[in-house]
């Protein structure tokens, strides 16, 4: 059988390329990942049976199929990987510190609702689990119906759960996770917001209503201009996905990252994602194993 020859990505294919993705998407593919960008270039050369690279570069950028084409494109170099609770020492600091303080705080303000933010949350774990954290925060200490909002007791909550990735999200939506998604997730967690389906043959966990209806899910890119940022956050987790951004543009994102939280809030994200960056008007709280920042007032 004649293998199918591989094409190569001459220097100026893939300079080209890497300027295209970053500006899109402020994903950056420095030298040393050239091989996963000619992956995904060639699978879908292949498939969509174009001749080279300089040719699907002209349907991607200038085609009418070139959007539809770019998203095909884009989920090939996406790294989608996630799970639920994923970064525990972060989710501790969420639970022991962060919400305790934040809840009082907003409270005594007279907040009706906290705004929590999964930024870049692949397929929803990240964003379920802020919620969960929420619920068994409320739960913990006692408060009654803490799925309603109701200032006397708490505030309520709402978790906007964002990424590129349209797939991404449509699973995000529709809640509905593997055995081996959720084989990490606490026990008591599965059994308290997760409702087992079997469907098929197969064994799903899917996130419970209740907990559902505190989330919205939608397209964000972390590298969109200023003006579309969805502001009034009281926390933000943005953990393992400017790692795959060019340095500035981590930089940039972080800062209006920062700029869209509420006095006090905090911005989640992963350790040794940002080394010795200053962020203005922000304290680093320090807690073990975390990259947790607070905004000041
Ligand atoms: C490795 S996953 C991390 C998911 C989750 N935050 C976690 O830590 O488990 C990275 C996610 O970031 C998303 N992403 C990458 N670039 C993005 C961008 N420019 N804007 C928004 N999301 C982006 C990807 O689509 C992917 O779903």
């Amino acid at each position: 059988m004649i293998q199918p020859v591989e094409l190569s990505l001459s220097s100026s294919e893939y300079e080209l390329w890497r300027e295209l993705i970053w500006q899109r998407s402020g994903l950056y593919f420095p030298e040393g990942r050239i091989r996963s960008l000619r992956q995904a270039l060639e699978e879908r050369r292949r498939f969509l049976q174009i001749k080279n690279y300089a040719e699907y570069y002209q349907r991607v950028v200038h085609s009418v199929e070139g959007a539809a084409e770019w998203k095909n494109l884009l989920d090939l170099l996406l790294n989608h990987e996630t799970s639920f609770l994923r970064h525990q020492p972060s989710f501790e600091a969420l639970s022991a510190y962060v919400l305790p303080q934040i809840i009082e705080t907003r409270q005594k303000q007279g907040v009706e609702q906290l705004a929590l933010w999964s930024a870049g949350c692949s397929s929803g774990q990240e964003a379920y689990s802020l919620a969960m954290a929420y619920l068994e925060y409320c739960a913990a200490v006692g408060f009654r119906e803490a799925l309603k909002p109701n200032l006397a007791l708490q505030p309520g909550v709402s978790v906007f759960g964002s990424d590129i990735s349209q797939r991404s999200l449509e699973k995000a939506r529709a809640g509905r996770y593997r055995t081996h998604e959720v084989r990490f997730m606490p026990v008591h967690y599965r059994e308290r917001y997760m409702a087992r389906i079997e469907d098929g043959g197969a064994t799903f966990y899917r996130v419970r209503e209740e907990v559902r209806a505190l989330l919205k899910f939608n397209t964000f890119n972390l590298s969109a201009p200023d003006g579309s940022w969805p502001a009034g956050q009281d926390v933000i987790f943005c953990q393992n996905v400017l790692i795959y951004f060019k340095p500035d543009s981590r930089k940039e994102a972080v800062e209006r990252l920062c700029q869209r939280l509420n006095p006090g809030g905090y911005l989640f994200l992963s350790p040794a994602e940002i080394v010795g960056v200053k962020l203005a008007g922000m304290q680093q709280v320090r807690l073990a194993d975390t990259l947790i920042y607070q905004r000041l007032d």
